[in-house]
């Protein structure tokens, strides 16, 4: 069975997300540690309800990132970890963890990218004024965003969206695609040449529309 070691810095919806929908039989992983450096994270909170191991492990702490990410795929790799997920981890990864995870991590980001990259995805697709935007579950690379792209969902623009009700709407798909992926991932049902991601299902379902309003 897949071995997940998730990491987050914040409340950790995302992580939820996936945690329920292994506790529910959608995906048959299993989550081998939280890795946060934030102590604060909420996330803490939801992997002690759910009996998984947290650490928190500090960038001030070691010498320099690369010691940091070292130390991160130690932890990951001692644990069997097989997957990475970054579940609102606020911070670019390092060389020294993508190397010895090289498109085995996945990270969830709030636009559709290759458009919005980097923090405030959702307060810059309203101030573009672009009518779509979305969520893209992506493998990792050494760019910011940039690495291939597994899964999209599209959600509508409207000239009165805030960048909280959008990221709202945004993140009822991020909690639908990004344990979607996974359990693609967990099924092998994914495979990874140069930038293109193919994901080998009976129906061509690596992009999701939204078009509806909600009421
Ligand atoms: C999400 O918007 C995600 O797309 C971004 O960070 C946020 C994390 O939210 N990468 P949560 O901690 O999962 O609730």
């Amino acid at each position: 069975m897949l071995t997940l070691g998730v990491l987050a810095s914040g409340r950790g919806s995302n992580f939820q997300s996936i945690i329920d929908s292994i506790e529910s039989g959608f995906i048959k992983a299993k989550i081998a540690v939280l890795i946060t450096d934030n102590p604060d994270a909420y996330a803490i909170e939801r992997a002690k309800k759910h009996n998984i191991e947290s650490l928190v492990l500090k960038p001030k702490d070691f010498a320099d990132k690369n010691a940091y990410y070292s130390n991160i795929a130690g932890e990951l790799e001692k644990r069997g970890v097989g997957l990475v997920i970054l579940a609102g981890f606020m911070r670019v990864i390092g060389k020294a963890l993508i190397d010895r995870y090289r498109n085995k991590i996945m990270n969830i980001h709030p636009a559709l990218l290759p458009s919005f990259p980097g923090l405030h995805g959702q307060k810059q697709a309203v101030d573009y004024g672009v009518k779509i935007s979305g969520c893209t579950v992506h493998f990792v690379d050494e760019g910011m965003d940039t690495g291939p792209i597994i899964i999209q969902a599209a959600v509508p623009v409207y000239h009165d969206d805030t960048e909280e009700n959008l990221s709202e709407r945004i993140l009822k798909q991020e909690h639908k695609i990004f344990p979607y992926a996974i359990k693609l991932y967990s099924e092998g049902k994914i495979s990874v040449e140069g930038r293109k991601v193919t994901v080998k299902t009976e129906r061509r379902d690596s992009f999701f529309t939204n078009p509806v309003r909600e009421s």
